[in-house]
């Protein structure tokens, strides 16, 4: 039962070093080098092309290398098999740091006194108070529900947005679209944690962002594709924003010239907010590989009607 990794923009090498120090028999094939298709029973992949997966008749579960599942479930021609993602606390460790850093950078204005001391300023802006900020999360799954315990440890109003009914211990939540506006309505800072499904393509919109509160911030950690970029530089512009922290982009790299890069007001980073670490998560792995190979149902598969 031949390993297959497909790993597009990713380089393999820190994968296959862990999964051979884990099983150095194990048959390992990278693509596109993988010898005859029919061989590979297992993929480990990341942003496989359009039809690509089709081609592995053998195929007998595809593993996401991150934490989302939208750059598989997009191939329409995708074999109808387990998907599975990873699930690692490391990762929610991880995605909890850059959510308090982009918090705490907004309310204790660091990116403006940044630039001020460049320019020898010396303007005192007076901070948004942890206990009179309320962040609002949109989802509360495995990231944003760490996230919204560490926020709430820092003494942060905190609610979060799910889909299904049913309250997450310690977090005021908020359920389904009856849920969605009420929770806008009183935050100050948007985090975005959400899978992006046909449900939640599209999802920063205007609409929404007129519903926040007057002059909060959001923050997308989540993909590129749940913000509708023109309608966030314009209530921006427009005042009813103060700004955003970005981390995904509908296209990645963020293309030279996007008018993102030169906004005043928006921060952006690399996708880095939380980095799937294959010397932590080649474990997880490998053991669903492992139980696909003895017939068990491997771990953290998804639900692909639902999306995630
Ligand atoms: P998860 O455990 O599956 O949680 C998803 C949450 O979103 C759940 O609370 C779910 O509601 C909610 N949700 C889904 N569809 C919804 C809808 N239509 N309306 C309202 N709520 C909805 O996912 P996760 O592990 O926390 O990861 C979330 C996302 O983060 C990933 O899909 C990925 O895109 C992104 N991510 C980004 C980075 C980065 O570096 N920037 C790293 C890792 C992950 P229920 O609780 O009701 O199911
Ligand atoms: C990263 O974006 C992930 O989905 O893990």
């Amino acid at each position: 039962m031949a390993f297959m990794i497909l790993l597009n923009g990713v380089p393999p090498h820190g994968w296959v070093k862990r999964l051979k120090a884990i099983d150095p028999q194990l048959d390992l094939r990278i693509f596109p080098d993988v010898g005859r298709p029919e061989d590979i029973e297992f993929a480990l992949v990341w942003s496989p092309l359009p039809g690509e997966l089709k081609r592995f008749a053998n195929l007998r579960c595809i593993a996401s290398m991150g934490a989302g599942v939208d750059h598989i479930l997009r191939d329409p021609e995708l074999p109808d098999l387990p998907v599975t993602r990873v699930v690692d606390p490391s990762m929610a460790q991880a995605m909890s740091e850059y959510i308090v850093m982009a918090v705490l950078n907004h309310c204790r204005y660091a990116a403006t006194y940044f630039r001020q001391q460049r320019e020898q300023g010396w303007k005192i802006h007076i901070p948004r108070l942890a206990g009179r900020t309320k962040v609002g999360i949109m989802g509360l799954g495995q990231l944003g529900t760490h996230a919204a315990n560490r926020l709430a440890a820092l003494g942060f109003k905190v609610a979060g947005w799910r889909r299904s009914p049913g309250a997450v211990e310690g977090i005021e939540t908020f359920c389904g679209q009856d849920g969605l506006d009420p929770f806008l309505g009183e935050t100050d800072v948007l985090v975005c944690l959400l899978p992006l499904t046909t449900e939640t393509r599209d999802i920063l919109n205007a609409r929404l962002f007129g519903l926040l509160r007057p002059g909060a911030f959001v923050i997308n950690v989540a993909r590129g594709d749940h913000l509708v970029e023109a309608d966030l530089v314009a209530a921006i512009d427009g005042g009813h924003l103060s700004g955003a922290c970005l981390d995904v982009f509908r296209t990645e790299p963020l293309p030279a010239g996007h008018p993102f890069w030169d906004h005043p007001a928006i921060i952006v980073t690399p996708h880095t907010a939380s980095i799937t670490n294959p010397s932590v998560v080649a474990a997880q792995i490998y053991e669903n590989y492992r139980r696909v190979l003895a017939g068990q149902a491997p771990l953290h598969r998804i639900d692909r009607r639902r999306g995630y």
